[in-house]
């Protein structure tokens, strides 16, 4: 079995980053909305701040509390998207149960969502057009891509279909000639799907989910999970132990999938800077 290592990449990323700007007059800017309190949001946040800073990136972050009005959200969008001198914007979710997060995510303007949430993202990648596509799972192809893992013609089961992983991870599979099959919660046995599988992704926030009797011989695995439990350990959505025997290649948790979605992220908001600047 071999780590696939996310860390030691997404460092690379941010190494090839710094060298690119070094060599032009560029400086990308990445506007980040949090909505409330929510520690964990925060925290990603944070994360992704520290990285854009790592890099040299202009980190603008705008806290609004969880109080705040869906037009409150909308005047800020509206507004980010006139000032030339913000390429990205992302919204940190989930957002408020009383705010239509839909609407929310519309408001980006579509050259600066570097989610990919935007419907017209969104839509782009399903008919294979150039756009904007989710950190988490462009990180997860880069990271499969680096390792030099094949994708095209193997069977993948993902397991989780969010807006924000499993559907764009789903899509991005299915474009790089794989097949995928997209287990949620209401797939009666996913096991039917992942014994099949040559690479399992797992992304729905249980840990040890799956277990190495899901799982065929020689399998890769790729654990999108992050889970934080009772003591205090993170962990991910699989069984690491009994699982990394069984399996070729598997993402550890942390220092898997979670690096290069910040990486990703960077990455995306460096093509919004170079395509306003075009
Ligand atoms: N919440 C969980 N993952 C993400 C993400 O990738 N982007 C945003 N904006 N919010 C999230």
């Amino acid at each position: 079995m071999e780590l696939l290592n996310g860390k030691d990449l997404a460092q690379n990323i941010e190494s090839q980053i710094i060298a690119e700007l070094k060599k032009q007059d560029l400086k990308p800017s990445l506007a980040v909305i949090l909505v409330g309190d929510d520690p964990a949001s925060r925290a990603y946040v944070s994360m992704k701040q520290k990285a854009c800073e790592r890099v040299g990136f202009v980190s603008l972050k705008f806290e609004l509390p969880t109080t705040c009005t869906q037009k409150e959200i909308l005047s800020l969008t509206q507004k980010l998207n006139n000032d030339a001198n913000v390429h990205g914007i992302l919204v940190q979710l989930p957002l408020p149960k009383h705010i239509d997060t839909s609407k929310i995510l519309e408001s980006i303007a579509p050259q600066k969502d570097v989610d990919g949430f935007h419907p017209y993202n969104v839509g782009c990648l399903h008919v294979g057009l150039e756009c904007f596509c989710p950190a988490t799972p462009l990180g997860v192809m880069n990271l499969l891509a680096y390792y030099k893992i094949e994708v095209r013609g193997k069977n993948v089961a993902i397991i989780g279909a969010s807006n924000i992983v499993g559907k764009p991870l789903a899509a991005l599979m299915l474009n790089a000639g794989a097949t995928p099959s997209l287990c949620h919660i209401l797939t009666h046995d996913i096991s039917i799907y992942t014994r099949e599988a040559d690479i399992v992704c797992v992304g729905v926030g249980k840990p040890n989910l799956l277990n190495a009797e899901m799982i065929k011989q020689g399998a890769i695995v790729i654990d999108i999970g992050i889970n934080r439990l009772e003591n205090g350990r993170l962990v991910g959505d699989v069984d690491f132990e009994p699982v990394s025997k069984k399996c070729s290649f598997i993402t550890p948790v942390p220092g898997g999938v979670g690096p290069m979605t910040i990486a990703t992220l960077l990455q995306n908001t460096l093509k919004a800077a170079k395509n306003f600047h075009k």
